[in-house]
């Protein structure tokens, strides 16, 4: 196990801080740099999970080999990155992608294949979900007859906002919409399949895509636990929430907590952080059909 990383720095380089992820601008390149924070209930916790950076990394990585479709990708080998002089490339090693930069296209391509989160939710006032009708009687959880394409907008502040596909050809145009949903709808097809025959089910996921000139390249971080709702396959039953791939035992202990969620959250105690450092690495391991070391 290593040590646990929630913070980095590179000499002079400018950065920003999402919840998990250090993003440094290289000018015509981006290092996206993922620590070893966890966030739960949309709160970083003060305690992090050894190695869940290095794995988030390497899932994202695994799959932008596996999925043969146009990305951002240059590479995750840090002695391939000319890090400024002095960095400690042990800290930096496996936990960072080096990828071009692209100007962003405003638009969460979210892809749904069951019905949660704020899709259940629509579903139960509206029967639809971001607009797209569905089956009467659908239950929390179900799968859907085939997956289906419900993007948001990127919001700075807060909870994305769902919108229809309508609303999507008003922001970026039709071409490109039906370009990102297509492409978005098939990356989906094949991911899902993959993780399914290994135990995991993908029940939705978020992509980004960005432009360069006229390429069109998957950006960001794709199919990973921090991205995607994972659950695992053999505990799968529709008609309530199902527990989560990774973060369960975070989010179970917190709920035995008396902590209020709108306040900073308690640190977590070692053995669940140890067994929440186990599923992440189960995840790779898994998905990738290679041992984590
Ligand atoms: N190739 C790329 N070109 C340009 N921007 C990119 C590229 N890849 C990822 N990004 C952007 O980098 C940012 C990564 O931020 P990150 O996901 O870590 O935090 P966030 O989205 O601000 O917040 P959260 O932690 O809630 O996800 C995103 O805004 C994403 O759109
Ligand atoms: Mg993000």
């Amino acid at each position: 196990m290593s040590t646990v990383i929630r913070e980095t720095s590179l000499a002079g380089l400018p950065v920003s801080k999402g919840k998990v992820r250090d993003i440094y601008d290289l000018g015509d390149r981006l290092l996206l740099v993922s620590t070893d924070r966890i966030s739960a209930f949309d709160w970083v916790l003060p305690t992090g999970i050894p190695d869940k950076g290095r794995v988030l990394t390497q899932i994202a990585a695994f799959w932008f080999q596996l999925l043969d479709e146009p990305n951002h990708l240059i590479s995750t080998d840090v002695e391939e990155m000319d890090l400024p002089p002095g960095t400690d490339m042990e800290l930096f090693a496996g936990r960072s992608t080096l990828c071009r930069k692209t100007e962003v296209v405003p638009i969460e391509c979210v892809v749904r294949g069951y019905l949660a989160g704020s899709g259940w939710k629509e579903y139960q006032r509206s029967g639809t979900v971001c607009g797209v009708g569905l089956p009467a009687g659908l239950t929390e959880c179900a799968q859907l007859p085939e997956p289906i394409f419900t993007p948001s907008t990127k919001a700075a502040e807060g909870h994305d906002e769902n919108i229809s596909f309508e609303r999507m050809v008003e922001i970026v145009g039709r071409e490109l919409s039906e370009e990102l949903r297509r492409r978005s709808l098939r990356i989906f097809r094949r991911g899902a399949e993959h993780a399914r025959e290994r135990g995991i089910v993908v029940a939705d996921t978020k992509f980004e895509f960005g432009r360069i000139g006229d390429e069109l390249l998957l950006i960001d971080e794709v199919l990973t636990p921090d991205s995607s709702r994972f659950w695992p396959a053999d505990q799968y039953a529709p008609g309530h929430g199902q527990p989560s791939f990774d973060k369960q035992f975070v989010r179970d202990w917190l709920s035995t907590t008396d902590w209020d969620k709108n306040s900073p959250p308690p640190p977590l105690p070692d053995e669940v952080v140890a067994k929440t450092r186990q599923k992440y690495v189960e995840a790779y391991q898994r998905l990738t059909d290679r041992k984590y070391n």
